[in-house]
């Protein structure tokens, strides 16, 4: 299937203001507080770059990153979950928030969030920029959430389709070529 970019879901205005409102919420909530942001390879890094700039000074941050395997050329989960990067930093003992693209079946969450768990951390909170909740399968417990959003395939502002269009500063549709 190939696809093009369809229409605007989320405005670049839409976006900032929504993640300021995150980044507000966070820095509330672990004021004075140590904690790890996971950024969640590739599909978060958008999103997540400009999350933690909204943390500010009063949270001591430490950045890590982690890579899962994705859905591959396809729209639709493999169901196969793997790791393909891991952290590189201990997170025993630490408040740990793990940052995410996109909610959908719930599949890699659930994997990523028991995966966390296993090391003991302080404490383990989810922040997703969208959520397609229609489409849950796997019960994930989700603190932080941007956006709801319907069934359908969206690309740009980290998110992609094969690779392609994770550039674009907007959340679009993408439209199947016919
Ligand atoms: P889940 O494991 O089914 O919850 O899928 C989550 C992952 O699927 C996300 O991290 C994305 O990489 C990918 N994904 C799900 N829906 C979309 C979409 O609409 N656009 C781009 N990637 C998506
Ligand atoms: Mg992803």
């Amino acid at each position: 299937m190939e696809y093009r970019i369809g229409r605007i879901m989320l405005s670049e205005e839409e976006l900032h203001s929504k993640v300021r409102e995150l980044g507000a919420r966070i820095r509330e909530d672990y004021r004075g507080k140590k904690v790890v942001f996971v950024c969640v390879l590739k599909g978060a890094v958008i999103f997540f770059s400009d999350l933690v700039r909204e943390i500010g000074p009063d949270v001591d941050a430490q950045l890590d990153f982690l890579a899962i395997s994705s859905y591959g050329a396809s729209t639709r989960s493999s169901g196969v979950v793997k790791i393909q990067k891991d952290l590189s930093t201990d997170i025993h003992g630490k408040h740990v928030i793990i940052v995410e693209d996109i909610l959908d079946t719930g599949l890699s969450l659930s994997y990523m969030s028991k995966l966390l768990r296993e090391r003991a951390p302080e404490s383990l909170e989810i922040c997703v920029l969208l959520d397609k909740a229609e489409r849950r399968t796997q019960h994930v417990d989700v603190k932080y959430t941007g956006f709801t959003i319907p069934d359908e395939f969206v690309i740009g502002y980290g998110l992609d389709y094969a690779g392609q269009f994770r550039h674009l500063p907007a959340v679009h549709i993408a439209e199947p070529l016919d």
